[in-house]
């Protein structure tokens, strides 16, 4: 049977497509192995749109400003439409300096940050000790930043896949082995690893980092330069620990090393992350657990009592310049949704706008112009993975 597209990948990033064209009427079928066992199963869940913002980045904390906006009206409609609660819910940020080189670095971010507009704030460290009385000792100065939310991405790609089967949109556990070209150069479908050829209008290449092997097979295609950055996270469980009561997420700089805590109403705590430049082993190090462990009880010391429930290791899809890559290809037929590196979460929701204006409207908004995946198109031909 014809559709009208082929998503590739089904994480966060794909199901949200996939549920934005759906609601214009298009036929949709998603495939993917394992539905958000990538980088969404790992993923923390902070929509940080201002304590992510880095020097150089103005382009992508734009995006992320605009997508951390659209987020409680897509949590609100997805949570309706689902019947499920994503644990969507603003908390703030609060980010510490462990020591006064950490100390220069957090003003140097709160310089830049309140350069761009964004709410973020120096408070002292006695407030900072009234928001989260189980700071440890050590803590040089501290950031506010009120405004950013959390959620849970387990729950909400839970969510997405359960709109996606009420609107009957298909969910494929296939891995894609390659894109179908007509011999005019045009994508007309994908192959999956069963040899089955899934023909359809066009195809959304939202495979994460495995993004790029399947684009780079693609004659004049500029690239989906996509490359895996391992991340390792930890799960703690504070649920009936009367003891230990975080509110908030608490990032942090220890001795230069970033670090951060995201508590869930639940009792979850998501500790993070290492970032590696390394393929997608999913093999959590005993270094890695170590590192992370080590810098989160220099902010927060009570973690040592919480019994440690999950060890994670999944790949972000990193790209050159940081920015995701939304839109037209420069391959009539495939466009790109992936490319998102550390804000996947944060960005679905803009992702799945631009990607329902480019198909409902024919073009992708000029304020996603920075993700333009032709961007690559002069300097990327295929390379080394
Ligand atoms: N955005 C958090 C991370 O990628 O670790």
């Amino acid at each position: 049977m014809s559709v009208d597209v082929a998503v590739v990948g089904c994480g966060i990033i794909g199901a949200a497509v996939a549920w934005r064209l759906s609601q214009l009427g298009l036929t949709v079928v998603c495939l993917d192995p394992a539905p958000g066992d990538g980088a969404t199963y790992a993923a923390a869940g902070m929509l940080a749109d201002v304590t992510e913002a880095e020097f150089g980045e103005d382009h992508l904390t734009a995006l992320n400003v605009a997508s951390a906006r659209a987020w409680p009206g897509f949590a609100a409609e997805l949570s309706l439409a689902s019947g499920m609660d994503l644990a969507f819910r603003r908390t703030g940020t609060l980010t510490v300096a462990y020591d006064s080189g950490d100390r220069q670095q957090l003003r140097r971010l709160l310089e830049l940050r309140r350069g761009l507009g964004l709410p973020i704030e120096e408070i002292t460290v006695d407030d900072a000790r009234g928001l989260e009385p189980l700071l440890g000792p050590r803590i040089a100065a501290a950031t506010w930043t009120p405004d950013e939310h959390q959620t849970d991405p387990r729950r909400v790609h839970a969510a997405l896949l359960s709109v996606l089967a009420d609107r009957g949109v298909a969910v494929a556990h296939r891995r894609v082995a390659e894109l179908s070209l007509t011999p005019s150069g045009t994508v007309d479908g994908v192959v999956d690893d069963h040899g089955t050829r899934h023909r359809t209008g066009s195809v959304v290449l939202a495979a994460g980092w495995a993004s790029r092997e399947l684009a780079r097979a693609l004659p004049g295609l500029g690239g989906a330069p996509t490359r895996p950055v391992k991340g390792q996270v930890l799960r703690l469980d504070a649920s009936g620990q009367p003891g230990f009561s975080l509110g908030r997420v608490v990032r942090g700089f220890v001795q230069a090393r970033p670090v951060y805590l995201v508590p869930r109403p639940d009792g979850e705590v998501v500790v993070g992350a290492t970032s590696e430049e390394q393929p997608d082993d999913r093999r959590v190090t005993a270094g890695g657990t170590f590192a992370i462990l080590r810098d989160a009880r220099a902010l927060i010391p009570g973690i040592d009592e919480l019994p440690l429930t999950e060890l994670t290791a999944r790949a972000r899809p990193g790209s050159p310049d940081n920015l995701p890559l939304i839109g037209d290809s420069g391959i009539p037929g495939l466009l790109l949704a992936t490319g998102h590196y550390r804000n996947g979460i944060l960005l679905a929701p803009l992702t799945a706008s631009a990607l329902a204006a480019r198909y409902g409207a024919g073009t992708v908004p000029e304020w996603a112009a920075a993700a333009d995946p032709r961007r690559f198109a002069a300097t990327v031909t295929g390379g080394p993975t």
